[in-house]
């Protein structure tokens, strides 16, 4: 596949479908890494061609450290792909990173284990050491804050997403040492997404909705599951509008 695909979007927990994309088609991608999560859905917003592909399966089946990250990512590239936002549902540690706030993280640190991390990991693979001092494409944060900024949405700019193993929540230990660690946001699964982008040289960033306080970051002795869904549900509505915006700048 040649043409052009002018921004590919990866949903995560809330995000199965893009609304709004026009002529769709479903591409089932055999990968070298297994199958992806899901059909790719490639379709128009506008006159913008977009991809789309649900991380945990359109009906939410795969849990974060059963997601193929690799086959995801290089799908994406495959397609024609060069431009990718992931989203992701994350909980908030830092006081102004409450729920339903939208973020564009800037730093990761990553607690996640026994995950397939790169595209080296196949025998017989160039061995490469990528840069990832700056985890996200800066092209991409500015473009995604600039269309934030004039479609009217607030966004946190900057925030270091720390990405855990799950599928279970933290316990409020853990939550008080990725805040010793410097951690703004948690979640299950922004990496090895990022690196495995960077390593196919895309462009790739975050946008973060938070979906709970994380363990002990609120007032509330547990994390409920519907505050967790109806939260997720309210962030991902302004999801489409920044899309929307971000291509319309070009
Ligand atoms: N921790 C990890 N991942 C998450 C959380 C959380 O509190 N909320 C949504 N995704």
């Amino acid at each position: 596949m040649t043409r052009t695909i002018d921004l590919a979007l990866v949903g995560g927990t809330g995000l199965y479908r893009f609304p709004g994309l026009e002529d769709a088609e479903r591409h089932a991608v055999d990968t070298p890494y297994g199958h992806p999560s899901d059909s790719v859905v490639v379709g128009r917003v506008g006159a913008h061609r977009v991809a789309f592909l649900a991380r945990h399966g359109e009906s939410h089946t795969i849990p974060p450290h059963r997601v193929n990250y690799r086959a995801n990512v290089w799908a994406l590239h495959h397609l024609g792909a060069r431009r990718v936002v992931g989203v992701n549902a994350v909980g908030g540690i830092r006081s102004d990173m409450g729920p339903r706030v939208l973020a564009v993280p800037d730093q990761i640190i990553d607690y996640t284990c026994d995950r397939l991390t790169s595209f080296c990991d196949v025998a017989g693979a160039e061995v490469r050491h990528i840069d990832f001092s700056e985890p996200y494409s800066a092209t991409l944060r500015k473009a995604l804050l600039d269309a934030a900024r004039a479609a009217e949405l607030a966004v946190v700019d900057g925030g270091c997403y720390g990405a855990t193993q799950g599928p279970r929540l933290e316990t409020r230990a853990e939550i008080a040492r990725m805040k010793r660690d410097g951690c703004d946001l948690v979640g299950m699964t922004g990496m090895p997404e990022a690196a495995l982008a960077r390593e196919l040289e895309l462009d790739y960033a975050c946008v973060a909705l938070v979906a709970n306080w994380a363990a002990g970051c609120g007032d509330e002795a547990e994390i409920s599951l519907p505050e967790i869904f109806a939260n997720l549900e309210a962030a991902t509505a302004q999801v489409p509008v920044l899309v929307k915006a971000l291509l319309a700048a070009g």
